[in-house]
């Protein structure tokens, strides 16, 4: 379907304008409180207001519109892509279509043959593999006594966890994490003209390896199948599929980014925030399995890993006062939605025991949810027991490096310091 050029907002000629702050790449740079402030002044306007970034698109920041837009796909299509920019046609042509960016009976299939694979068996297998993975992260963290919490601690568990459930053979490893890191590295973050020309080969380069790969690992296990999530996807066969080679490409390399980047950021938040609200940290160690969940959930509401998901209209509509037309951009900022004071009494504050908790960190529902809330769940659960109740003192040491992207609340590294039992 061929949509009509977005129109565009009064916001684009004003500098002034509310929202217009948000296209600002110095924005994305300034401490979490300042550009929270700015998402609490948005949610106060009547209605979405026009952010004039590239082609331009509508904030959604209130809780209620991004779940609303979030379940109504036919109007908030996924299709072209989720991200912005959004992917160029080529790139989509290589290495097929994820699933983030379809809709419909495309998507629905997909995401039919991925479910069946992530079935309670296999999840019950990851979950006994979390722990023990979790456990041995902590032993090393005893004995090298590594300083870097990002690379020694929170990329390492999601990384080991899905190359593990996917039955990725361990000498691919080590490469697969540098592969990851390279390309994720420049989305939503902006660099300098040279970094900008050099950063998008060296990510795509990545990307293309990591799912020669994976279309390797796929071909062995379409003849010798095993009881990993790889020979579940190639030999899925509901309604007569399974993933063809592309699409394996596209799912990995989407695993990559969605269960890897986003579990990493959310547990190196989870490691500032403790230690910079010692009360809660107090309340989580005197019963770890009461207030565990909780705090959980709380982590990823406070820091939203996943800051926006943009949708595209597909169909007239009226949301927040503003009538939508087809071909409009539209943003989903979960981080705003998530500090909104209409659904959280006292947002700002870190409460392990809030509850009710309806928190968009893992989308607004609809059909897009994401697929690994749970296993998130269970592994910052087993992490931060290890980690709260082996080493002494584990605390977080300065300010995170924040990427600066405005994409996902991505940390690049984080100093830790502890004491041994
Ligand atoms: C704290 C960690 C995580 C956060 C904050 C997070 C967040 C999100 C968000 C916001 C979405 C989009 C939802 C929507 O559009 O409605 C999503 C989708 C998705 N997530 Fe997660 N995620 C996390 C962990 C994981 C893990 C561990 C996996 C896989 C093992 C995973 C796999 C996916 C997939 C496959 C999708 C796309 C689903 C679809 O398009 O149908 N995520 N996630």
């Amino acid at each position: 379907m061929t949509l009509p050029a977005p129109r565009h907002g009064t916001g684009a000629a004003d500098p002034a304008a509310p929202g217009r702050e948000l296209a600002e790449p110095g924005f994305w740079q300034l401490p979490p409180e300042r550009r929270l402030a700015a998402f609490a002044r948005l949610r106060a306007l009547d209605s979405p207001v026009f952010v004039p970034e590239g082609p331009g698109h509508w904030a959604l920041v209130r809780h209620a519109q991004v779940q609303e837009a979030s379940r109504l796909p036919k109007v908030f299509a996924s299709a072209p892509g989720v991200t912005t920019p959004e992917p160029a046609r080529w790139v989509r042509a290589l290495f097929g279509d994820s699933m983030v960016n379809l809709d419909g009976a495309d998507h629905a299939q997909l995401r039919k043959i991925v479910q069946r694979a992530f079935t309670p068996r296999l999840l019950a297998a990851a979950e006994e593999d979390i722990h023990a993975v979790a456990a041995r992260i902590v032993d090393d963290v005893l004995t090298g006594q590594p300083d870097e919490f990002v690379s020694a601690v929170a990329s390492r568990l999601p990384l080991e966890v899905i190359c593990n459930m996917m039955g990725i053979p361990e000498h691919y490893r080590a490469e697969i994490a540098d592969r990851v890191d390279h390309a994720s590295e420049n989305i939503g973050v902006e660099r300098g003209l040279a970094a900008r020309l050099r950063m998008p080969g060296r990510g795509l380069r990545a990307l293309a390896r990591m799912q020669r790969m994976v279309a390797r690992i796929g071909r062995e296990r379409r003849k010798n199948p095993t009881d990993d999530l790889i020979s579940a996807l190639v030999c899925a066969n509901v309604d007569g599929q399974a993933l063809g080679t592309r699409q394996l490409g596209a799912f990995f390399s989407l695993l990559m980014v969605a269960g890897v980047e986003t579990t990493r950021n959310a547990i190196t938040h989870g490691l500032t925030l403790l230690t910079d609200h010692p009360d809660q940290r107090d309340l989580l160690l005197s019963d770890f399995e009461k207030y565990a969940d909780g705090a959980v959930d709380e982590m990823i509401r406070h820091s939203t890993p996943i800051i926006q998901f943009r949708r595209t209209v597909a169909a007239e509509h009226t949301l927040g006062g503003h009538l939508f037309r087809p071909g409009d951009k539209v943003v989903l900022y979960y981080a705003s939605a998530n500090r909104d004071e209409a659904v959280f009494p006292d947002p700002d504050a870190f409460d392990i025991t809030r509850s009710p908790n309806p928190h968009l960190g893992f989308g607004g529902g609809g059909p897009h949810f994401c697929l690994g809330a749970h296993l998130a769940r269970v592994e910052m659960k087993a992490l931060f027991r290890q980690l709260l109740t082996r080493p002494v003192g584990l605390r977080a040491v300065g300010l995170p490096d924040f990427a600066g992207s405005n994409f996902d609340n991505r940390v690049r590294s984080l100093k830790f310091a502890f004491e041994r039992p």
